[in-house]
């Protein structure tokens, strides 16, 4: 089974696109930082569903992560991630971190909507890591479509906005998240968490259908989330940063039923972050 072409350079990457669309070839493009799994893979195969030529960048993003966080030790298994893709991808684009921010780079995408709140409140530098990153992959790649996973629900959120906001000439699609049997949504920071702490992960996306349920039986926004969150806590996690009962398109507060609502959480365990989130 032949293996993903493998490209390092900017330039290296929009002259293999150039020439994969002058054979009128449909190009997709999944981000990724890599350490991948079942739910990096659905969506690579999602986009090779819809494309006629498949990218996927691996890149662990500096400008994403906080000093205190985990970018030091964040998993990186390229020749692994290469043997997963298979035939599955035509190239793989894993540039340097001078190569995507060369000495001298000054700028930062700010945006604000679906950004505000949630994750902004624990992690400010986030989202402005993400939006310059995407739009420099968006423009480095030049795709008719780029996946994302719901699993990273405001996140998709996010590029959506930005994709439409500087008129980018892509199509910004959101694919299912892919869980472990017990529930888990797959995360390469998983790969963190000690047979324990694997255990108390597993009840996070019981929690939320529990509070999804609530809402829908007529509970408030309010009392849901605080039920959800002291689930949380008993179900043996060591901080909760938020349950929210949110509208699906907009993560403002949820007004009515009759809107599309999503139950989203992060909380702790042990030194691992986990998020998660459904449609309520
Ligand atoms: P990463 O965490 O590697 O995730 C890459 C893509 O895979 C994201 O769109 C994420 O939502 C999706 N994904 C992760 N776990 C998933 C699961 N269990 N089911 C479905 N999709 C899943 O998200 C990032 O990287 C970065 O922020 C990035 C967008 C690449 C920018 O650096």
């Amino acid at each position: 089974m032949s293996g993903p072409e493998i490209v390092t350079t900017v330039a290296a990457l929009r002259q293999r696109v150039s020439a994969w669309r002058a054979e009128g070839s449909r190009v997709g493009l999944v981000p990724t930082m890599g350490a991948l799994h079942e739910g990096h893979l659905s969506l690579v195969h999602e986009t090779g569903t819809r494309c006629d030529r498949t990218i996927v960048s691996i890149f662990v993003n500096p400008a994403q992560f906080a000093p205190h966080e985990d970018f030091e030790r964040y998993p990186r298994v390229l020749n692994a991630d290469i043997a997963r893709l298979g035939a599955s991808a035509e190239l793989v684009f894993t540039p340097s971190v001078v190569e995507m921010y060369p000495d001298g780079f000054a700028t930062r995408l700010e945006v604000a909507g679906p950004a505000l709140g949630l994750e902004t409140d624990f992690r400010p530098h986030f989202f402005a890591g993400v939006a310059t990153v995407v739009a420099k992959l968006l423009l480095a790649a030049q795709p008719d479509i780029a996946m994302f996973g719901e699993k990273d629900y405001q996140q998709l959120l996010v590029v959506r906005r930005l994709a439409r906001d500087l008129a980018l000439p892509v199509e910004i699609l959101g694919g299912e998240i892919v869980r472990e049997t017990d529930g888990l949504a797959m995360s390469s920071r998983n790969a963190y968490l000690d047979a324990h702490e694997r255990e108390i992960a597993g009840r996070l996306n019981r929690v939320l259908k529990d509070v999804a349920a609530r809402f829908r039986a007529g509970e408030s926004p309010d009392a849901a989330e605080a039920s959800g969150a002291k689930a949380l806590a008993a179900a043996g996690f060591d901080s909760v940063d938020y349950v929210a009962v949110r509208d699906a398109e907009t993560l403002a507060s949820a007004a009515s039923l009759s809107a599309s609502v999503r139950v989203l959480a992060a909380a702790r365990v042990g030194k691992t972050r986990l998020i998660d989130n459904m449609a309520a």
